[in-house]
């Protein structure tokens, strides 16, 4: 399986799965990154990996369905099974969505559907929760409301900001993605009536995970 992953920052979790696709804990290979920002991250991981690195600047582009028909170009170009969106900070059209239906993937800071859209972490502070975390689901036509794959749990501490509970939700991003993706490689994963089934033994424990903190 050949994996598209759109990524335009640090790219922490194209590494993530960067590091499990060479460990065979993902049985697939990273086939080409492509990210919207010159300076990010994720285009020197993608490097330092060996893997092919698109640069693909939104600015000049005259709309949205155009950026995305130069996405799908170098996504088939690179004969991409998946993609993977790692923190890609664009919205995406039917464009994208039709070339790859039911075959793309997002990592979200919250539990959806709980805090959708941007400043997941913010959010959950605002509304006071206890507990947050992180989701890997299905990418459809809403904002962050496709079908949910693994979710990890991540407890609010006394004293939490932005910065130190988005850290530690992002220690759990790096568990759920690969996670999610080693299933989506080993053709686990339908789609029925827009939920999730995973199929095959264990499937309870390979889709939920609870950070150390939440076992005090
Ligand atoms: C993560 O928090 C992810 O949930 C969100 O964007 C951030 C990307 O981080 N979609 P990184 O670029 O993978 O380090």
């Amino acid at each position: 399986m050949r994996i598209g992953v759109l990524a335009s920052g640090s790219g922490s979790n194209l590494q993530a799965i960067l590091d499990a696709c060479a460990s065979r804990a993902i049985p697939a290979q990273v086939a080409v990154v492509i990210c919207n920002v010159a300076d990010a991250k994720a285009l020197q991981r993608a490097e330092a990996a060996r893997v092919p690195a698109l640069l693909l600047p939104h600015q000049k582009v005259v709309s949205r369905e155009e950026y995305d028909r130069q996405v799908v170009t170098a996504l088939q170009k690179h004969s991409v099974d998946v993609v993977c969106l790692a923190g890609f900070m664009r919205l995406i059209t039917p464009v994208l969505l039709g070339a790859y239906k039911d075959r793309i993937l997002n990592i979200h800071p919250s539990l959806l559907p709980a805090f959708p859209g941007l400043h997941a972490v913010r959010q959950a502070l605002a509304a006071g929760v206890r507990v947050s975390g992180c989701t890997v689901h299905v990418v459809d036509e809403g904002t962050d409301t496709g079908p949910i794959l693994i979710q990890a749990a991540v407890p609010v501490l006394e004293g939490d900001t932005e910065e130190t509970l988005a850290a530690r939700i992002l220690l759990q991003e790096h568990r759920c993605y690969p996670r999610a993706v080693a299933l989506w490689a080993a053709g686990r994963v339908r789609i029925e009536s827009g939920r999730v089934r995973v199929q095959g033994a264990a499937g309870r424990a390979d889709r939920t995970i609870a950070s150390p903190e939440l076992s005090d």
